[in-house]
């Protein structure tokens, strides 16, 4: 049964870029509500930890500098099938294959760097939150 909930970063590439308000104007025309949201930055182990699932990859090294060379946009955004729509939203993985009007189609530079998360899954959204946020940060 799908949840409605997931969980995304605005990547630091994104945030480098200045392109938080564009992004977070895209969710939120999409129908997603902010149930938690802030400004934060990865330690290299919060990264480790948040991408283990990757840790034998050979970009896995690549992939935590990367995430944690500046700040992210860490949010909670509800809404029906949100898991799902959300994928849908940020487009592919690689932006090269990500369709017109997705996210990454429009912000992200590369497979390495691609603007933003979504996760994949509603068991993993509900880890990935609570990684970031404590119950009275949600709303
Ligand atoms: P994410 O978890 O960030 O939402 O991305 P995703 O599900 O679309 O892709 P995933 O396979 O989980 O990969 C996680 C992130 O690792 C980087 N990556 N680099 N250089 C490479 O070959 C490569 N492959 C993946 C990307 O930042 C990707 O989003
Ligand atoms: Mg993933």
């Amino acid at each position: 049964m799908a949840t409605n909930r997931t969980f995304t970063m605005l990547k630091p590439d994104a945030v480098e870029k200045g392109h938080i308000g564009a992004i977070l104007e895209k969710i939120s025309a999409s129908g997603f509500r902010i149930v938690a949201m802030k400004l934060t930055r990865m330690t290299k182990a919060d990264a480790q930890t948040f991408y283990g699932i990757h840790k034998e990859r050979p970009f896995f090294g690549e992939l935590v500098e990367y995430m944690t060379r500046g700040p992210i946009v860490a949010a909670i955004l509800e809404k029906d099938n949100a898991v799902e729509d959300f994928r849908t939203l940020i487009g592919a993985t690689n932006p090269a294959d990500a369709a017109e009007g997705t996210i990454r189609k429009m912000f992200a530079a590369s497979l390495g760097e691609n603007a933003v998360h979504g996760s994949d899954s509603d068991e993993n959204a509900a880890i990935e939150g609570a990684f970031h946020f404590s119950g009275r940060e949600m709303f």
